[in-house]
């Protein structure tokens, strides 16, 4: 068990806050253990499927980083509900630099 801390908000607006994640895990990955709802990671974490969309809140979003070329082609294809701070779960690995990160689950009805 690790000691990172994340808060996630699924697509029903219910908010929880993991406080045990280890380093290294993925937010599809914690969201999925979790049985988040609104995170399916339909491709395993391999940055082609886009249910692992998440918005990471504002003030996190320079530690986060923008998406890389590949991750920003799958999230314009979900443009409809593409927003500036969209990011693939899946490629957000958590680290100490992280830790207390807060997310939304992006609504997934349009994919
Ligand atoms: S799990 Fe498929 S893109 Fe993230």
């Amino acid at each position: 068990m690790g000691n990172l801390k994340v808060t996630m908000t699924d697509v029903n607006g219910e908010t929880r806050t993991f406080e045990d994640v280890e380093e290294g895990v993925s937010l599809m990955e914690l969201g999925k253990q979790n049985g988040v709802a609104g995170i399916m990671g339909d491709c395993g974490g391999g940055c082609a499927c886009a249910t692992c969309h998440v918005y990471v809140d504002q003030n996190w979003w320079d530690k986060v980083g923008e998406p890389d070329d590949i991750e920003f082609a799958m999230l314009d294809m979900v443009a409809d509900v593409m927003k500036d701070t969209s990011r693939l779960g899946c490629q957000i690995k958590m680290s100490p630099e992280l830790d207390g990160l807060t997310v939304t689950v992006a609504p997934s009805s349009s994919y």
